[in-house]
């Protein structure tokens, strides 16, 4: 039996000199806004990145330009081969209000079948898929509900099964388990994880939890203040199999948050290069 979570492969994600400007309110009202000044980097075939920065630096802005639900002032997002015009084929995206994700009149299943019609998905196949994906995520005994007899923890993880189901090549994830409870939160970074490594996609995953990013991420990508840049582009050195007790416990873990902390509490303050950014605990292995 083929499992939905086969090997799907990821894409490359690269952003090149983004920028964006929201150009203030209506009818000529309000001043325009530099959410982005100028952001370059690459997300490589099958990686799992994280990026954080100070509240209001730009991260959704960033998220959704890649996901392209919004136009770049400047600069452009490419994935494989091809510039990012409008929502891509093969992206799948989760954003921090799953609430309003979800169709509250379609049951449980329903909504997680729903991208995969619109994807041509045979109907034997999507019921498989709806129904491996749900059990993935434990929600095996509830397909039949409505999103709103849910919590909201159990709500996110219909949004992750949706997500999953669709098998992606890239998978966008914006702050998803902010409104969850510590413990279900863990489980769904598991989750993650597992999804992740099982089909081999390219993950961009957006949090303001320092300790979060380092935990799932092969890289935290540590942004300014806005107008947001890269103030750092941090290699997480953990390993592929991370637990959450001896994983948090690691002396590498205590030493990348220390670092990324330090360049978060930096960014708030305004610093916009490495250089500018006065760290008391400068990372030993980097800069050994
Ligand atoms: N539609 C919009 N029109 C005008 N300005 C906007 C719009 N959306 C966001 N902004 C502004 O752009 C800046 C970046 O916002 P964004 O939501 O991307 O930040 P963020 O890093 O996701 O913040 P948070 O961590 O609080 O979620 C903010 O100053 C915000 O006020
Ligand atoms: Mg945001």
């Amino acid at each position: 039996m083929t499992s939905p979570v086969d090997q799907v492969g990821g894409a490359r994600l690269s952003v090149r000199g983004l920028r964006k400007v929201y150009s203030g309110g209506g009818a000529g009202r309000g001043a325009p806004v530099e959410a982005i000044a100028d952001l370059t980097f690459e997300v490589r075939p099958g990686e799992l990145v994280c990026v954080v920065g100070p509240s209001g630096a730009g991260k959704t802005t960033l998220l959704r330009c890649m996901a392209g639900l919004l136009p770049a002032t400047a600069g452009e997002v490419v994935l494989g081969e091809s510039a990012i015009t409008g929502p891509p084929e093969g992206m799948a995206v989760v954003l921090q209000e799953y609430g309003r994700s979800l169709f509250p009149w379609m049951t449980v299943a329903q909504n997680v079948e729903l991208p995969l019609r619109e994807k041509g998905v045979a109907k034997a196949r999507r019921a498989e898929l709806v129904r491996e994906t749900l059990a993935a995520v434990g929600l095996g005994d509830v397909a039949g509900s409505y999103p709103w007899q849910l919590s909201g923890g159990m709500q996110q993880r219909v949004a992750i099964a949706r997500a999953a189901a669709y098998e992606p090549q890239v998978l966008l994830m914006d702050e998803p388990f902010a409104a969850v409870d510590a413990q279900t939160r863990f489980d769904l970074e598991d989750l993650v994880r597992t999804l992740w490594k099982r089909l081999g996609i390219t993950v961009v995953f957006v949090t303001h939890d320092i300790d979060e990013a380092i935990y799932l991420g092969e890289r935290v990508l540590v942004l300014s203040a806005r107008p947001t840049v890269v103030l750092e582009d941090v290699e997480v050195g953990l390993g592929q199999d991370r637990d959450q007790l001896e994983t948090r416990g690691d002396a590498e873990f205590a030493r990348l948050r220390t670092h990324v902390y330090e360049l978060v509490q930096q960014a708030k303050k305004g610093a916009r290069t490495l250089a500018e950014a006065h760290l008391t605990h400068p990372v030993g292995a980097r800069d050994a």
